[in-house]
């Protein structure tokens, strides 16, 4: 099965692109990152990518009108799948349309909890702490035109402990992230992610 190319968009740290990156370079994932994007020049995964030779870029999200410059670096480099890992502007919906079911977004709850418009990062769980659920977790997904609302592809989830805080919360999700995105992207790599309608299914 020839190699999928990957585009990883981010706006900081970028440890799940890191995990992407290890997934490929241990034979995971049956693709190739090919480039990396990132609308905040500070973030650290655009060094991430550096130290490994893939081509990085950073795009001053001000200056995108409908996210033209990425489409046309999409296109540039034949993406068969844009991975959003803590990637935070909300993307057009002409790009959404152009790669349906080939936009893959992950969120540090399960959907349809705690996400949504201005969920993200630390502030997600704070709200999972305070509010006293028991299990948390993380969430891949197709993303649509609503936010943290497309097709869900696989979910994880942990026991939140009465003694967790936000902080340590954050760290014990982390790890899932990176387990099911890497997951995610390995089987849509071997085209074993079936869509219909809101529900997907995986093929063995
Ligand atoms: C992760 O928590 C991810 O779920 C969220 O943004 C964070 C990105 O972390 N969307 P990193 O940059 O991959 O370390």
């Amino acid at each position: 099965m020839p190699k999928k190319s990957i585009a990883v968009l981010i706006s900081g740290s970028g440890t799940n692109l890191q995990a992407l990156i290890n997934g490929v370079n241990n034979k995971i994932i049956n693709g190739e990152i090919k480039i990396v994007i990132s609308n905040k020049e500070e973030a650290y995964g655009l060094e991430r990518a550096e130290k490994e030779g893939i081509k990085n870029i950073y795009l001053d999200d001000k200056k995108e009108k409908d996210d033209k410059d990425l489409l046309n670096l999409f296109k540039n480099e034949n993406i068969d799948l844009i991975v959003l890992a803590g990637y935070l502007k909300i993307l057009s919906k002409d790009l959404v349309s152009t790669y349906r079911n080939k936009l893959i977004n992950i969120h540090p709850s399960l959907i349809p909890s705690f996400c949504g418009k201005n969920y993200y990062g630390l502030k997600v769980h704070q709200e999972v702490v305070k509010y006293g659920v028991k299990i948390s977790g993380a969430t891949t997904h197709f993303v649509n035109e609503e936010t943290d609302e497309g097709p869900i592809i696989l979910q994880k989830s942990i026991e939140v402990n009465y003694e967790d805080t936000a902080e340590s919360l954050q760290k014990k999700v982390l790890k899932i992230e990176h387990e099911i995105l890497v997951k995610t992207v390995m089987l849509f790599c071997e085209d074993r992610i079936k869509v219909t309608g809101r529900k997907v299914k995986i093929l063995r």
